[in-house]
């Protein structure tokens, strides 16, 4: 089972991701999370990514669709994997297809734009492991600090309100036409309602992989 989960920015991607990675074993791949691990390293390919996603803009396609497509080929992507924030525009839509990269299953959450706000302003993360918390809908045990490491949480940079409303233009702009490009496919595509709660969310979910 190869699936793409998409929607906008922070309705809820990662955190379903690490929930269906566990209970059905398959690769969990983020984009994101890969990006934000480049963007650490001390080289010129860190600082312009570092750049791109604290402006809230996408790092161009040749950087990241050769990551991505040497990514599936490894060894735990055997047995499926879950695709988190990849493919954001139409180019990297086409280039799985050149690639041969099997598509499944597309789940699309679909959310509002105002609770997609409430959602991103009260997101706390573990940087090293990139698990997400909020602050009210999905608090960690002890304020402020991670549930497994018990490390001090933060605020993602590109969570600020002037970056979210860059990264809400650029999903309109780039990713939205993924949906239509997903419909007309021979795959299934099924779209859940992201504004239900966590759980709810996560039921759905699973049953959508189930059938
Ligand atoms: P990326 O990390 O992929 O960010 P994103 O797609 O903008 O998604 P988010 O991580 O913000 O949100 P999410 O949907 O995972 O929500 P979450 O589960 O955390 O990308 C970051 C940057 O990297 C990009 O801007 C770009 O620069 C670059 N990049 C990445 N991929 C790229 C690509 N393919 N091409 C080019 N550039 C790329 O949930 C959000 C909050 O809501 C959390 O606080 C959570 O606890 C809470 N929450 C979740 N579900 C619920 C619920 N049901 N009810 C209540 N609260 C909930």
């Amino acid at each position: 089972m190869n699936l793409i989960l998409l929607g906008m920015p922070g309705a809820g991607k990662g955190t379903q991701a690490e929930i269906i990675q566990k209970d059905f074993g398959i690769a969990n791949i983020s984009t994101g999370a890969m990006m934000r691990e480049v963007s650490r390293s001390d080289t010129d390919l860190a600082r312009k990514v570092q750049n791109y996603i604290s402006s809230g803009t996408l790092v161009p396609n040749d950087i990241i669709i050769e990551m991505l497509v040497q990514r599936v080929g490894e060894r735990d992507c055997e047995k499926g994997f879950l695709l988190d924030g990849f493919p954001r525009n139409l180019g990297q839509g086409q280039a799985l297809d050149s690639a041969n990269v099997a598509i499944d299953l597309v789940l699309y959450l679909s959310i509002s734009e105002e609770e997609i706000v409430n959602r991103m302003s009260g997101r706390r993360v573990h940087p090293a492991s990139g698990r997400s918390y909020h602050i009210l809908y999905n608090p960690p045990k002890v304020d402020g600090f991670d549930d497994v490491t018990q490390e001090p949480l933060i605020q993602r940079e590109d969570d600020a309100p002037e970056v979210i409303k860059k990264r809400l233009d650029v999903y309109y702009d780039e990713t939205e036409p993924l949906l239509d490009f997903y419909r007309n496919k021979n795959l299934q595509f099924i779209e859940i309602d992201a504004a239900q709660s966590l759980d709810k969310v996560t039921k759905s979910i699973r049953e959508s992989i189930a059938n």
